[in-house]
């Protein structure tokens, strides 16, 4: 059993012939190679996970075989050997990503430390990729729960802006997740270690918003009876989340659109400013485009904030996640109630996938909240599901398919996915749920019809 490939570069044959036989004695499969070029070609047929080269040879020369092999195969190691040691050559090596830098002569113990070495941190390195792709794969991102495509989408962008000072907006309905969002963007990102002060920029008095945000001076008002360090001081380095921002009021805007443009703030009643270093996190349930039509929102703060936006559709149109949320509050409450194994009796399962869930992932986890407090032993009925969702349900199910429109409108989306679940539950049924048939039953190809039940919440994505 070998324990690892490594390619050997070196123009050097007897150095060549020795340090093959000792690699392949010391257990790794071992490729040895003349000059750069030539280990670049054995790397593309069969990448190793430590790269040996010497410096100085003629051509593609050691930092050269060094930097191709990190951009192209990042995981490699690669392990400097010279016999020309300087300080600057060292340097350079460690800085282009270099696992260690050897000098000739070199006694064999230590190469072979130097290779164990690298090769544990390679295992390390998989493995935490390994867990890392597990976990996505199975939970989310952060705290948030899901794996629809709109989610995977949103995981992608966080990924991408977390390591950034950016300022990111996040819209979306009451209840699906953007605090949640905002959490993980700081907490996943490189300022974790940093404070994450939120505000609820409706919930504080007009009057007092400012105070709160930018701080202020003993005396600046009456009850200003010490000095006040304000939000954004206090996270320093960190992250500002200002939640529904679009409450927030106009002269407050101003003020808040000078501390994002010139980074620093004025407490009040001082005289002088203070710089800040601070990322901003802003969320909103509002349409931010219709209020700066209307004037209640400043168009410049508006185009600020909205760098990167991030948009939480609503629950009713990411079913695919409603059995993983499920699952996920039945687990999160059975603990709580002491109630292990806590679940969902199927016609139970069947309204809340019927119910078009105008509250979101909150409402969801109140109804599972509640249920797990309601229902006798371990098993959530249809008897523990408030009235609204019951009736809601029923009353769309009952109606005959072909309905007119009355002044009260209609719910659509939601009647044409009840009756497509239906479709799709009949025809699984007809099958004996042999759901190549079903599909052929119903005249939609397989893709499609594994893509209709993943939508209505009938299957789990990626599960066979
Ligand atoms: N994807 C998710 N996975 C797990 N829990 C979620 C998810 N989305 C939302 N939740 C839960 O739902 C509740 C509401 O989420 P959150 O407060 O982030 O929503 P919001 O969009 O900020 O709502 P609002 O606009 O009302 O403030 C929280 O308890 C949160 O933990
Ligand atoms: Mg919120």
């Amino acid at each position: 059993m070998t324990v690892g490939r490594v390619v050997v570069v070196d123009d050097d044959l007897s150095l060549r012939q020795f340090l093959s036989i000792m690699l392949k004695r010391a257990g790794y499969e071992t490729a040895v190679a003349s000059t750069g070029e030539e280990a670049m070609e054995f790397m593309e047929k069969q990448p190793a996970d430590v790269v040996v080269t010497d410096l100085n040879m003629e051509g593609m020369d050691g930092m050269a075989v060094l930097r191709r092999v990190k951009e192209r195969w990042p995981e490699t190691e690669v392990v400097m050997i010279t016999a020309y040691a300087t300080t600057e050559n060292a340097v350079q090596a460690m800085k282009h990503g270099a696992f260690d830098y050897v000098v000739k002569p070199f006694n064999v113990d230590e190469l072979k430390l130097i290779l164990e070495k690298a090769f544990e941190k390679r295992a390390m390195h998989q493995e935490n990729r390994n867990l890392r792709e597990l976990l996505k794969d199975r939970f989310g991102y952060g705290s948030l729960v899901g794996r629809s495509e709109p989610m995977l989408s949103i995981y992608d962008l966080m990924d991408r802006v977390k390591d950034t000072p950016i300022t990111v907006l996040i819209t979306g309905e009451s209840g699906t997740g953007k605090e949640l969002v905002a959490r993980a963007i700081h907490f996943e990102g490189d300022r974790r270690d940093r404070p994450f002060q939120s505000i609820n920029c409706s919930a504080i008095p007009a009057d007092l918003i400012e105070a709160e945000l930018f701080g202020y001076k003993k005396g600046a008002f009456t009850g200003a009876v010490r000095n006040h360090e304000g939000l954004f001081a206090s996270a320093e380095k960190g992250t500002v989340f200002l939640d529904e921002v679009g409450e927030m009021p106009l002269a407050t805007q101003v003020k808040v659109l000078r501390a994002i443009q010139e980074r620093k703030v004025k407490p009040v009643g001082a005289v002088e400013e203070r710089p800040i270093d601070v990322r901003i996190i802003a969320a909103t349930n509002r349409v931010l485009d219709e209020e700066v039509k209307s004037g209640r929102f400043r168009e410049d703060l508006y185009y600020r904030l909205k760098v990167v936006t991030i948009h939480m559709p609503p629950l009713r149109e990411r079913l695919a996640d409603l059995p993983l949320l499920t699952e996920h509050f039945l687990q999160l409450f059975g603990k709580e109630y002491g109630k292990a194994g806590l679940q969902l009796e199927d016609d139970a399962s069947r309204f809340l996938a019927a119910y078009p869930w105008p509250g979101n992932v909150r409402e969801l986890e109140n109804v599972i909240q509640r249920g797990a407090a309601l229902c006798r032993g371990t098993l959530i009925s249809l008897a523990n599901l408030p009235e609204e969702i019951v009736g809601q349900v029923s009353a769309v199910a009952d109606r005959p398919l072909a309905q007119s429109v009355g002044p009260d409108g209609v719910a659509m989306e939601s009647l044409l996915g009840q009756y497509e679940r239906q479709l799709l539950e009949s025809a699984l049924e007809t099958s004996g749920g042999v759901k190549k048939e079903a599909a052929r039953l119903l005249g939609i190809s397989f893709r499609s019809f594994r893509y209709r039940l993943q939508k209505a919440g009938l299957e789990e994505p990626g599960r066979e």
